[in-house]
């Protein structure tokens, strides 16, 4: 099947995005057992609502927990708003002190500021725990389950959205630089620099690897529905629009082709939305899942499902 020429590349990173309750989850765990056969495997989500746990059948904990009956793989639920609370204590003096001193904003204005949701900055540390994760090597592979298309969308256009804010803090904080050197003609290099370099390394990292045709494959999952269709559309071109390397596409939940009228009128009906998808994306391989009588839980179900993607 189609997913087959993923095992031939040397993948380090490979991502599952779709819209909501498509079977991200269910095809990222069963892709995770087939690529733990090979090479040491490290599955995780940044989902709000992470559903690992739900579909291996198993505790899974914010580290990495060995699967049970799966050799080489491992699981991980990464709590963005953890890692954010624990990013805000280690810097969050700092950030405040670059927008006091580079502005003219009262205390409470700047503690304002910086208490405003930026948007996505949590799923950015949570892929920035990944990045420190890889820098590690303690794995070869990295799957990760994405949050439905919305928050998926987002993570995909963050490193830009976070590149501006430290822009921003950047420039707040030459302003400051500026009239100290002035007055006290001595250079000031201090933690709150050290946080934007850092912060300025992380996007560079996560977006490096993202657009490293190499070393990263992003898999859409869809259904062959209107919506699906669409949604799908809408993805694929956001994803070409970052350089995100892709060219699977699963198409989930189709009715078998048996004799039940129902599922007959079902399948004629997803035909037409099977047919319009290969049209739109003639360069993608696509891999079609056919709806199963029983949700697909845990290792031994999970295991059959392997078996059709690859
Ligand atoms: N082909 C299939 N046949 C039967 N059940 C399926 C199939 N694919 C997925 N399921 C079931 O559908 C449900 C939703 O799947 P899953 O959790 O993988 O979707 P998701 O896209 O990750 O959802 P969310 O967007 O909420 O994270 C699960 O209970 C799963 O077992
Ligand atoms: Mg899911």
């Amino acid at each position: 099947m189609a997913l087959n020429n993923l095992l031939k590349k040397d993948l380090n990173f490979i991502l599952f995005g779709g819209k909501g309750g498509v079977g991200k989850t269910t095809m990222a765990a069963a892709s995770a057992i087939r690529f733990a056969q090979d090479q040491k495997t490290l599955i995780f989500t940044t989902d709000p609502a992470p559903s690992l746990a739900d579909s291996f059948g198993q505790e899974i904990g914010n580290e990495p927990t060995a699967i049970k009956g799966v050799k080489n793989l491992f699981a991980m639920e990464i709590d963005a708003k953890k890692v954010l609370e624990e990013f805000k204590e280690e810097y969050g003096e700092d950030i405040l002190d670059i927008l006091q001193q580079g502005t003219y904003l009262a205390d409470e204005e700047t503690e304002e500021i910086f208490n405003l949701d930026i948007p996505g900055l949590d799923e950015v540390m949570g892929l920035k725990k990944i990045t420190d994760f890889m820098e590690s090597k303690e794995y070869q592979l990295y799957i990760v389950d994405t949050a439905p298309t919305g928050h998926t969308l987002r993570l995909l256009t963050l490193p830009e959205l976070l590149d501006d804010w430290i822009k921003f803090l950047a420039k707040t904080r030459w302003r400051y630089h500026y009239i100290i050197e002035r007055i006290s003609g001595k250079e000031i290099i201090e933690k709150a620099d050290e946080f934007l370099l850092e912060m300025k390394k992380t996007v560079k990292r996560v977006r490096n690897l993202l657009q490293d045709a190499q070393r990263t494959e992003f898999i859409v999952v869809t259904i062959p529905e209107a919506m699906g269709v669409r949604e799908t559309e809408d993805l694929i071109n956001d994803l070409q629009k970052f350089n995100i390397p892709s060219g699977h596409i699963i198409i989930n939940n189709i009715f078998p082709n048996n004799d039940c009228q129902f599922c007959k009128a079902r399948r004629k009906e997803q035909g037409k939305y099977i047919k319009e998808i290969k049209t739109l994306f003639p360069s993608f391989n696509i891999s079609e899942v056919s709806l199963q009588t029983e949700e697909i839980r845990e290792v031994k179900k999970l295991n059959q499902l392997t078996k059709i993607l690859f």
